[in-house]
């Protein structure tokens, strides 16, 4: 099958955790055909390692660095996708993290991390879009791969505004979605369930690890309540995102797709 990368330039941010979801994607871009993959990510070495990479595979690539929840730098790294390629036909939307411990009931919850978590995972999303979107419309078509996730229908984790933001960006993917259809710019949504990769440092903050006995009755009581029996891999976000991203999918937008072992139904 056709996935209709040839010639075809890509955005990815997140795209510098050596063990995660953006990454991923961003060799399975170039590897699918992609002519160029721009990689960014708040730490620009690691944005290099990855680029590296996607240029081992036979494809361009340039490492940027910007944090999404600041549109100047945001918009400077657009600009400079532009000037290096001409064009983004494909935005992936990966950056983003939990910032706030589990559990913690809302009367013990601060204002200021509420307000973190938001500008990250929904305001980054959204300046980094808004800074694409007049390049799509121009050309008149662009694949936009959102990543939200599982949380949003998983109340019992607790994971409070973490989760809200993530809800949130179901709600944009589909705004979007109906927005831009008629400037031939699709927009989709890919919710993850938990994959063992950084995003959930903060969690573990100040917590040693369990002892390996606990650890291993734990992983089993969870894995539990995933029918495939297993968690994520990054692999199995990179597969389905990269297909949403491609012309196979044409005809699809405006959805959130869960990719959670069955975990989430
Ligand atoms: N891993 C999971 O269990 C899981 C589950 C559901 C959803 N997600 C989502 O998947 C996405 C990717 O996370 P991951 O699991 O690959 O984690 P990760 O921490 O391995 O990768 C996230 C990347 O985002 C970058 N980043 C963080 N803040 C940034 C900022 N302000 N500006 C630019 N880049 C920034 C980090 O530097 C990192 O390279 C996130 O949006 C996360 O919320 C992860």
């Amino acid at each position: 099958m056709d996935l209709g990368f040839k010639g075809k330039t890509a955005l990815v941010t997140g795209a510098g955790s050596q063990i995660g979801f953006g990454k991923e994607i961003a060799l399975l871009l170039a590897k699918e055909g992609c002519q160029a993959v721009a990689v960014t990510d708040i730490n620009l070495e690691d944005s290099k390692k990855t680029a590296a990479e996607v240029k081992k595979l036979g494809g361009k690539s340039t490492a940027l660095q910007a944090d999404i929840t600041k549109k100047a730098e945001v918009d400077a790294m657009v600009k400079k996708v532009i000037d290096e390629y001409g064009k983004i036909d494909i935005l992936c939307n990966v950056a983003g993290a939990i910032l706030h411990k589990d559990y913690v009931p809302l009367d013990e919850q601060k204002h200021e991390i509420w307000a973190k978590q938001m500008d990250l995972n929904l305001f980054g999303t959204m300046y980094v879009t808004r800074a694409v979107l007049p390049h799509m419309r121009k050309q008149k078509h662009g694949a936009i791969v959102n990543i939200g996730s599982g949380s949003t229908r998983q109340y019992a984790f607790g994971v409070g505004v973490y989760a809200i933001s993530k809800y949130a960006i179901d709600l944009f993917t589909k705004q979007l979605a109906y927005q831009e259809g008629k400037n031939g710019i699709r927009c989709n949504c890919i919710a993850p369930g938990p994959a063992p990769t950084n995003f959930g440092a903060v969690l573990r903050e100040g917590m040693p690890p369990p002892p390996p006995e606990q650890y291993n009755k734990m992983r089993e009581e969870m894995l539990k309540a995933f029918p495939l029996g297993r968690l994520g891999k990054p692999a199995d976000i990179a597969s389905i995102t990269v297909i949403m991203a491609s012309e196979a999918t044409n005809y699809i937008t405006g959805q959130v797709i869960q990719v959670s072992g069955g975990n989430v139904m």
